[in-house]
């Protein structure tokens, strides 16, 4: 999503700067343009060269080198911007922006930026502890200056505390967000994710291919579209992406009741999860032993927790899938119709890109007149993006009632 995006990268002088570096590799990698300011401190941890070759661009550093070009250089980068990081920011930076001080290239263009600013700070755990830096940076909220929370860790001091500079992943994610127009707002999501573990003895269970890869990104999606979310997850491998409620899970039944005492606060489910549809009968104590040549578990239904919503979905959105392997919009459609949702996501396990465990998919979406929407391969971000644009269409239908 940061494709084409243009990010000015400000460095100040602090042990992270090194880490500079990385985001802007992360930052070309996921498109965007980036053009560099150094504070004169910043030099001293990381060079200009190393900046230059990897942002390929120009890196700047003095306001007053007279360029070939008659360009005024903090007003030539405010308006080249789309967005501003400032990656480490040391408390002097934070101090010079909530004080109004414009001393040099990087707060002179901050001064001028009239687009979103992110800041980063990374420092020692006392100076981040400090209470002027606390109300700096409050300060610098209040001012509509989006600020991200420092890690905890190990820090170049030795000592152990908050004050690292948030994961290059983190800050992506952030860059991301602050982009992102916020038309989901306020509004409640239930989204469902990965495959649910059906156990018959302590050690052994009954599952799917699932990695929760297609739900995870949507609760992402939509919690950068500003919704407000529960994620009831079966187990996967996933790291939880930051929402306000996450479940976790492991069998069907946990998923239904955890479900079931969530959903009348949403206004839109999506129901991205591999239920089981069937569970071992019993489930023994003790690890089963083999005996004979053949065993036989028998399996009893678990219920089905979006039919059960579509009973009784009042007001609210209902968002299925369906992966099939053959008959793919007819069975769709088939389910949509039976469990009474508003949308079904269809896609073909058979094709390439699509499906369990990959990092794209190749998705059809279908509305309750049978409207089918079939749509290339994409990630499985821009598949969750291109799902919320239709369920927000569906929302302005129904009068745009956040819930
Ligand atoms: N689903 C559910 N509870 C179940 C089974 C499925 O909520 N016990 C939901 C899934 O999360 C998905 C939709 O129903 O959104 C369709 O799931 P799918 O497994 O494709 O369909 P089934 O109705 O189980 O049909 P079948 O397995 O026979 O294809």
């Amino acid at each position: 999503m940061l494709a084409g995006k243009k990010i000015v990268l400000g460095i100040t002088g602090g042990i992270a700067a090194y880490k500079a570096a990385e985001l802007t590799r992360a930052l070309i990698k996921e498109g965007a343009q980036v053009k560099v300011i150094m504070t004169k401190s910043a030099t001293e941890f990381i060079t200009p060269l190393t900046m230059q070759t990897l942002s390929q661009n120009q890196v700047y550093i003095d306001m007053y080198v007279p360029t070939q070009k008659y360009d005024i250089a903090h007003i030539a980068l405010a308006d080249f911007a789309d967005a501003f990081v400032i990656a480490p920011a040391t408390a002097n930076i934070i101090g010079k922006i909530a004080s109004g001080v414009a001393d040099d290239l990087l707060s002179t263009t901050i001064m001028a930026a009239d687009k979103p600013v992110l800041i980063c700070p990374a420092m020692n755990d006392k100076m981040l502890a400090n209470s002027v830096v606390q109300d700096n940076l409050r300060k610098l909220q209040t001012h509509g200056y989006f600020i991200m929370e420092s890690g905890v860790g190990e820090l170049a001091c030795k000592t152990q505390g908050a004050g690292r500079l948030p994961e290059i992943p983190e800050i992506i994610e952030e860059i991301e967000a602050m982009l992102t127009a916020k038309d989901l707002a306020g509004v409640n999501i239930l989204i469902t994710a990965g495959p649910t573990q059906e156990a018959f003895d302590p050690v052994r269970h009954i599952t799917n291919l699932s990695s929760g890869k297609m739900g995870y990104a949507l609760a992402a999606a939509a919690k950068r579209r500003g919704a407000h979310i529960t994620l009831v997850s079966g187990p996967t491998t996933l790291a939880i992406p930051k929402v306000q409620k996450c479940i976790q899970v492991r069998s069907a039944r946990q998923m239904h009741k955890a479900v079931i005492e969530n959903y009348k606060k949403a206004k839109i489910i999506i129901k991205a999860a591999a239920v089981a549809d069937y569970r071992p009968k019993e489930c023994s104590k003790e690890k089963i032993k083999k005996t004979g040549k053949q065993m036989t578990i028998m399996l009893e239904k678990n219920p089905d927790i979006i039919e059960e919503i579509g009973k009784n979905k009042g007001n609210s959105i209902l968002v299925g899938f369906a992966m099939e392997t053959q008959n793919l919009l007819t069975n769709a459609k088939e389910k949509l119709k039976k469990k009474n949702m508003d949308l079904i996501i269809a896609n073909n396990l058979c094709q390439e890109g699509a499906g369990f465990q990959t990092d794209t998919n190749v998705i059809t979406i279908i509305d309750k007149k049978g409207k089918t929407e079939k749509l290339s391969k994409m990630t499985k971000m821009e598949a969750a993006d291109k799902i919320l644009d239709r369920v927000r269409t569906l929302l302005k239908d129904k009068g745009g009632r956040s819930g």
